[in-house]
């Protein structure tokens, strides 16, 4: 059973979209609210119905219901409105991921947790801490995320398919973002190599503020391109791909980095996350990455204490 917690407009993104996937035949949605769960879960059934998918949606305002589910995935807190970075999210959020956090400890102790809180780095440090699980099953989702929207706008300058683009994003899903155009490929050939200085400048700044656009066009931040990266991500671990892509975690002495949680490429099976994968960077790279650790090194020593038991 996948449980999505959370039911507002990124949970139920990745509730349609893994249950198009088929991903597992039961998918669970959590919220406080009552009735929306129930309510959500009720509609998707009848598109589950509609389109013969076999996979049955349950709504529970109750976190003991998530009992013997495998894979968790976290998208309740507050999301950003227009003009706010994620960090301004900071406090309210820790709040609300360390008591899902200890809800998850107590009834699924052995799952694995994918989370989108923001902001994102700093939430899977609360959440690792409020579980208690090793770095391997808590990872921060949003790297699928700032790939794909790095391949999206260097494909559309280059006038060929995102697909065959291998994009690297590393660092802190916020303001210091870092996107690698030189360690990202077209079959072997660098991003840095095919765009002019100019095109890549506009690359990078499209990719880093795309979220804050689209929560300043409609008012509210993305679901869409979360829900479709949730669901790659469950899909890694519900089918055991083993697939390399980017996500959040805790380094534990990768890249020279001890307990602080960034984008960086993993594969992800169904333990979680089987192995960190170090990129080779330059000095100036390097430099960038370390201004993006510390940015998260710094947000997580902002967290209340008490968010951190
Ligand atoms: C985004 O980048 C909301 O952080 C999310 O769109």
């Amino acid at each position: 059973m996948i449980t999505i917690i959370g039911s507002g407009r990124v949970g139920t993104a990745a509730a349609v979209i893994m249950g198009l996937m088929k991903l597992d035949n039961k998918i669970l949605l959590i919220d406080i609210v009552k009735g929306l769960p129930q309510g959500e879960a009720l509609d998707m059934n009848h598109m589950s119905s509609i389109l013969g998918l076999d996979v049955e949606y349950v709504g529970s305002n109750e976190y003991k219901d998530i009992e013997g589910s495998d894979l968790i995935i976290v998208t309740a807190g507050l999301p950003r409105k227009p003009g706010m970075t994620r960090e301004q999210l900071l406090e309210a959020n820790a709040k609300i991921v360390a008591e899902i956090g200890r809800e998850i400890k107590k009834y699924a102790p052995d799952s694995i947790v994918i989370l989108t809180t923001n902001p994102l780095d700093a939430m899977t440090y609360v959440m690792w801490k409020a579980t208690g699980f090793p770095r391997e099953r808590v990872i921060g989702f949003s790297g699928v995320l700032d790939a794909g929207r790095l391949a999206f706008y260097a494909a559309k300058k280059l006038g060929i398919s995102p697909a065959s683009i291998l994009p690297i994003v590393l660092g802190q899903h916020g303001e210091s973002m870092f996107p690698v155009p030189s360690k990202s490929y077209v079959h072997g050939v660098p991003l840095s190599k095919l765009l002019t200085e100019e095109q890549l400048k506009e690359v990078v700044e499209e990719t880093v503020k795309a979220g804050a656009r689209i929560t300043e066009l409609r008012g509210f931040s993305s679901n869409w391109g979360p829900g479709a990266g949730l669901a790659i991500m469950a899909e890694a671990v519900k089918r055991d791909a083993k697939r390399a892509l980017i996500a959040s975690v805790v380094l534990q002495g990768e890249y020279g980095v001890r307990d602080v949680p960034v984008e960086v490429p993993i594969i992800l099976g169904k333990s979680g996350v089987v192995k960190v994968l170090e990129v080779e960077l330059t000095e100036e790279e390097r430099q960038k990455f370390m201004q993006s650790v510390e940015a998260v090194r710094n947000l997580v020593a902002s967290v209340p204490p008490s968010y951190l038991q």
